[in-house]
């Protein structure tokens, strides 16, 4: 029995559904000096705006219980350096490059999309960085303005559109479901948990910024219940993130409903984390006896 873990976004093939999260392996060359990327489904790269951005004021990640809290602010050289200076190395390795972005407005949107259309083999629409004064998440916690940056950005792209929600709002399903129908590709959902940690003796935050994002196993199974009422509401593919450690965290994303999976936190605390979690998912099938990815997505007894 041949294992197949090919999986699809429009009419775009991933070898497999294991992908790096943006934010946390630069463009894709860092990770390369570890293990060989091209043997994941695709890179995903840091948010890239169209002005170069500083970022945060450090510190910008600190650890929680069983978590991450990052501020960095969505840090990045902007697209004409990302074009000039990452894609070219990015291109080289036989993977799929997923480039996120991020913008203030839909023209920023639009003009990025329109840039990156057919540079790369898919978009990431960040409308979820809990990090930023103007743009990031403010885009995705009202319905309507994930409507029309969804809608902007899909009528300049014929490439495929994943967007990436924010956890911080009532109903995600319900974001999910107007992504859907402002023509999205895919969803990946979540981003990191708005939070907060305090230094009991200075009486200041612990982070530059003040509040982060939190990540890491700490939010896995509010990602999973997430991922799983997405699942149920959309026809489109969902991409499951947050505190996918190891092969068993990512077939329980699977099992929700997931048809690929993002890796963050886990590869900082193992660089080469999406490449075990690949192997783990590959042995745990073949255990199984089961061939493919859509024998084990969304079975879960609800009863
Ligand atoms: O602060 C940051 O750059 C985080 C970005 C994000 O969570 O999308």
């Amino acid at each position: 029995m041949k294992l197949d873990l090919s999986t699809k976004i429009g009419t775009v093939l991933f070898k497999n559904p294991v992908l790096a999260a943006s934010g946390t392996s630069g463009y894709g060359a860092i990770l390369n000096d570890i293990f060989d990327v091209s043997q994941l489904g695709g890179i995903i790269t840091k948010s890239i705006t169209v002005k170069p951005r500083k970022g945060n004021p450090p510190p910008r990640i600190i650890e929680t219980s069983c978590g991450m809290l990052n501020s960095i602010g969505l840090e990045n050289r902007g697209i004409q350096y990302f074009l000039d200076e990452n894609l070219p190395r990015l291109k080289t390795f036989k993977t799929n490059v997923i480039a996120s972005i991020a913008g203030n407005s839909d023209e920023e949107y639009a003009m990025l999309a329109e840039t990156l259309n057919k540079q790369v083999d898919a978009i990431e629409v960040n409308i979820s960085c809990p990090n930023v004064k103007e743009g990031g998440m403010s885009f995705g916690q009202e319905l309507h303005s994930t409507r029309k940056v969804v809608e902007t950005v899909k009528a300049v792209s014929s490439i495929p559109i994943i967007v990436k929600l924010t956890p911080n709002v009532t109903r995600i399903e319900d974001f999910a479901k107007v992504c859907e129908e402002s023509g999205a590709d895919a969803i990946s959902l979540v981003n990191t948990y708005k939070g907060l940690s305090i230094d009991i003796r200075s009486r200041r935050s612990n982070i530059g910024a003040f509040t982060g994002g939190l990540s890491g196993p700490a939010i896995k199974p509010l990602a999973l219940y997430a991922v799983w009422k997405t699942a149920k509401t959309v026809g489109i593919p969902v991409i499951g993130c947050g505190g996918v450690m190891n092969y068993v965290d990512a077939i329980e994303f699977f099992m929700a409903g997931a048809s690929f999976i993002e890796i963050g936190s886990a590869t900082f605390r193992e660089p080469d984390a999406s490449l075990k979690i690949l192997r783990g998912i590959k042995q745990f099938l073949e255990d199984e006896n089961i061939c493919c990815l859509n024998d084990i997505k969304g079975v879960i007894h609800e009863c």
